[in-house]
């Protein structure tokens, strides 16, 4: 059924990433997502402040002699002030060294979702795979998002990041072939035959890694990389321009990884199904944004002894919300 026919639902999908939360819910228009950075930055108190944030509907709270700004208002300020946002997550997880980290995507969960209008309204909330080459454990990161989220009075179910991209992306093959998120802080990839997750795993190089190598590299702040990278970076743009000569090496670098990654997670798993058939590979997630992105995952691909046959390669139709789509999809199926 075409989202336009479809009647609007209480239901939610969550994305929780790294760099950003997004929200996704069924309208009678259809899908509707709204997003909001998974970012906090901290300025001076002063009651003057407060009142005129407070007009202004920044989303923001006191905090002893500080005033904390969330979410997308974070980056402005951050700009205005010359200061660093702060993220509760890092490398796909909450990070641990962030203590405000639990209470800002509370507030930024509470910005985008509210509370549940009535008991036992569904949300289901994408969680990261376990990592392929790391041990550390999802359990925190899983327990503050479900939660979070219950905390706001909603029924939770949790989905695995690369089947969400499945479920929102691979209708027509039956949610059979291969998702894969290329967010911020990690790479989540699930190989999925009729919705079941067969295979699933995350690497922890992503956006941030060819931001901080590329900006290493060419004697730049990540950030202002970053920037450049979201707005004007093509693959081989500019001849001379080091910034985007550094992030086509880091980009480069991190497709190898990831195609490398699914090459041996698959070549070794036990589970890999015998398919009857090439299976599709769908792209998501903002670092498949940069253009030439598909081109170069192709190449790698083909340079690679990929054990899955593949019948096509291709971009999700909005990267940066698949996994809250996909998210929605699996909580109304519930
Ligand atoms: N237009 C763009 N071109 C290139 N990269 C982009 C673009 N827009 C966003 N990005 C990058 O995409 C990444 C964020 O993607 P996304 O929102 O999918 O991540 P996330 O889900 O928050 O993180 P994760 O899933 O890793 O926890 C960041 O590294 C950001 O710089
Ligand atoms: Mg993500």
């Amino acid at each position: 059924m075409p989202d336009s026919e479809k009647k609007s639902d209480s239901r939610f999908g969550l994305d929780v990433g790294t760099s950003r939360i997004v929200l996704a819910r069924q309208t009678e228009k259809g899908i509707d997502c709204r997003a909001h950075l998974n970012a906090f930055v901290r300025i001076p108190f002063s009651r003057m402040t407060e009142s005129v944030f407070k007009k202004e509907n920044i989303p923001c709270s006191v905090d002893g002699d500080e005033i904390v700004i969330y979410g997308n208002d974070a980056e402005k300020f951050a700009n205005i002030f010359h200061v660093e946002t702060r993220r509760p997550m890092s490398r796909g997880l909450l990070n641990p060294d962030e203590p405000a980290g639990p209470a800002v995507i509370r507030e930024i969960v509470g910005i985008l979702a509210g509370r549940a209008a009535k008991p036992g309204q569904r949300l289901c909330a994408s969680l990261p795979g376990r990592p392929l080459d790391a041990i550390e454990d999802l359990k925190y990161h899983q327990t503050v998002v479900e939660q979070t989220a219950s905390d706001f009075g909603f029924t939770v179910t949790t989905i695995n990041e690369g089947l969400a991209v499945i479920y929102s992306e691979l209708a027509d093959s039956n949610y059979t072939g291969i998702g894969v998120s290329c967010g911020g802080g990690m790479c989540n990839v699930c190989l999925g035959y009729l919705s079941v997750p067969v295979i699933s795993f995350s690497i922890a190089q992503a956006g941030d890694f060819v931001d901080t190598q590329a900006a290493a590299a060419a004697g730049e702040v990540a950030t202002r990389v970053r920037l450049f990278k979201e707005q004007d970076f093509r693959f081989n743009g500019t001849p001379g321009n080091k910034i985007e000569y550094a992030l086509t090496v880091y980009y480069d670098e991190m497709i190898r990884g990831l195609v490398e990654a699914m090459t041996r997670a698959f070549s070794e798993s036990t589970a890999l199904p015998k398919l009857d058939r090439p299976v599709p590979l769908v792209l998501s997630g903002g670092t498949t944004l940069a253009k030439g992105f598909l081109g170069r995952f192709e190449k790698a691909l083909k340079q690679s002894p990929f054990p899955v046959p593949l019948s096509e390669v291709k971009l999700a139709a909005e990267p940066l919300n698949a996994t809250a789509r996909g998210a929605l999809v699996s909580a109304l199926s519930e």
